[in-house]
């Protein structure tokens, strides 16, 4: 069951709302989070918390019947599997030309992600969000999220001589040849680890194909990190399987959320009510913006402004894979756990940075494969609709044309290069590039516009958004290090100003 009341609730258990737990926590608060997904602590009959990556069960998909891999085909055969519906850990979020993929579960993406841990380029994170105090950020705020997430690097002689990443010395060797510059990403996967199942001397994750249904070994996830430290404070409990619906304001001041908890199978077990005095949305991107965008459309927060919905964007993702030749193998072990990137931001006219992606089907595919940020303006909107009691996403695939474009400069010159072509058996039909779907949405409720500079909501007290919808639509880089320093500085003030007065 649920309290009637906690003088702060969080929505979510991503990276938005576990910062905000852990402080609020210390700070000796009692907060209550609600997770709409499982808490992923207990091994199934195989022994293993998730499931396997290249033979989905039940336990890799979100409430669907077939599994959803982001690529659809090798050689045009189906690569996905029929499975039972069941609470599983990776959603797949479909608006027609753009699907969102999105962790479920205690931890949120952090539970599905690739592990970057990219800090962005200052410069950029100045153009994105010019009124937060960029010195602030670099001098405290980043410093504070990587020493949280557990932040760490490869060993780079390891990397040079391990079969894992053969296929990303490979991709750095073809974009070497073309004068590009390749750099290493930080990861939360622990990269002692990795050496250690490599050796032999400890199961298997990351070198078992391991990465979007979930890490059984290996990965710093937040349940391992923010979440255990706020648990550990003994002010905050979490609520698995409890989905939040609708938000409004009663006459003293707080705030009655209707929640619904789930079975393991998506069935309503049963509708509650509780209350908060203060209220942090860390449902993400899609799950903060979709409930506010609910609560002003359904006039139980009527006070919600236009800028609710709006500055909505896929970070630029674009994904693509290049056909080698026959001699250039990228082997047959791949590490799960993506090491270096492309980086071409300081391109002028077409800033990309390409993270060279594992293909980690555990036989040679003469294919290497990217996932890259590009830098692409255009921004959509989400609209409430009253049949399915949902937010819509308007977004169309022209609107990711200009990131298509900015890839295929770098990857033609690359092929062009190394004499190598694109890889059109990827993505379900002949495409070269595919733009339909993003695992980086950002925005919706954006800091400075929808809410004050540190995300309390405008037109509301005590109402705050924590999560990926305050970043406008991109940053350049993976997001979860951004996402995880925000948090940290709007929480500084939020408890200094609202909690502790
Ligand atoms: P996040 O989405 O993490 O958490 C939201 C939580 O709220 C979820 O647990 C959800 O179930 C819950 N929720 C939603 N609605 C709710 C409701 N109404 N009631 C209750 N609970 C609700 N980033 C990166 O930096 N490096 C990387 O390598 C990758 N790789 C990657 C791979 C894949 C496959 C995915 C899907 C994503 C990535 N990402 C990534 C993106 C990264 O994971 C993402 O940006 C963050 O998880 C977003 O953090 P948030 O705090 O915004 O929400």
């Amino acid at each position: 069951g649920l309290p009637d009341f906690s003088q702060a609730v969080v929505i979510g258990t991503g990276y938005g709302a576990a910062v905000t737990a852990l402080r609020l926590g210390e700070a000796g608060i009692p907060t209550v989070m609600l997770e709409m997904g499982q808490l992923w602590d207990t091994p199934s009959a195989d022994g293993s918390v998730f499931s396997p990556m290249l033979s989905p069960d039940k336990r890799s998909m979100w409430l669907k019947d077939r599994s959803e891999m982001p690529l659809a085909s090798f050689l045009w055969f189906d690569i996905n599997r029929n499975i039972e519906r069941y609470t599983g850990v990776l959603d797949r979020v479909r608006y027609g030309d753009m699907s969102v993929y999105l962790g479920r579960g205690v931890g949120g993406g952090s539970l599905v992600n690739g592990a970057m841990a990219v800090t962005p380029r200052r410069s950029y994170f100045e153009e994105i969000l010019p009124d937060v105090d960029a010195g602030e950020m670099y001098g405290t705020y980043f410093p504070r999220a990587n020493a949280e997430l557990g932040v760490n690097e490869i060993d780079r002689d390891w990397f040079e001589d391990c079969d894992a990443y053969q296929y990303a010395r490979l991709s750095r060797k073809h974009a070497e040849k073309a004068g590009y510059r390749t750099t290493f990403v930080p990861s939360v996967y622990d990269f002692d680890y990795m050496r250690r199942e490599e050796a032999g001397e400890v199961p298997r994750s990351a070198l078992d194909s391991e990465v979007i249904f979930g890490n059984n070994h290996g990965k710093r996830s937040l349940d391992k990190t923010y979440l255990a430290a706020a648990l550990g404070t003994g002010n905050v409990t979490i609520k698995t399987l409890q989905e939040v619906r609708d938000i409004r304001r009663a006459a003293d001041g707080t705030y009655r959320l209707t929640v619904r908890e789930l079975d393991e199978t998506g069935g309503t077990v049963a509708r509650r009510e509780m209350g908060a005095r203060h209220l942090f949305l860390g449902a993400g991107s899609i799950g903060s913006t979709e409930l506010l965008v609910r609560a002003r459309d359904t006039g139980t927060l009527p006070g919600l402004g236009e800028e609710i919905g709006r500055g909505w964007g896929p970070n630029g993702n674009v994904m693509l894979g290049r056909a080698n030749h026959m001699w250039n193998l990228t082997g047959s072990l791949q590490s799960g756990m993506p090491a270096l990137g492309i980086d071409a931001w300081d391109d002028p006219a077409h800033p990309v940075f390409a993270e060279i992606a594992p293909m980690p089907a555990g036989i040679e595919l003469w294919a290497s494969l990217y996932l890259a940020i590009t830098k692409n303006p255009a921004r959509g909107h989400f609209t409430y609709d009253a049949a399915s009691d949902s937010a819509k996403l308007q977004w169309t695939a022209e609107q990711g044309q200009a990131s298509i474009d900015a890839a295929k400069v770098h990857f033609d010159r690359i092929n062009g290069v190394n004499n190598t072509v694109y890889r059109h058996d990827l993505f379900g039909d002949t495409r070269a590039f595919e733009n339909r779907f993003t695992y980086h949405p950002l925005g919706g409720v954006v800091l400075g516009e929808a809410t004050d500079l540190y995300g309390r909501v405008k037109g509301y007290d005590n109402l705050y958004v924590t999560d990926g919808a305050l970043i406008p639509g991109s940053t350049g880089v993976n997001p979860f290090v951004t996402i995880t320093a925000l948090a940290e500085r709007n929480v500084d003030r939020v408890l200094a100003a609202d909690i502790r007065r």
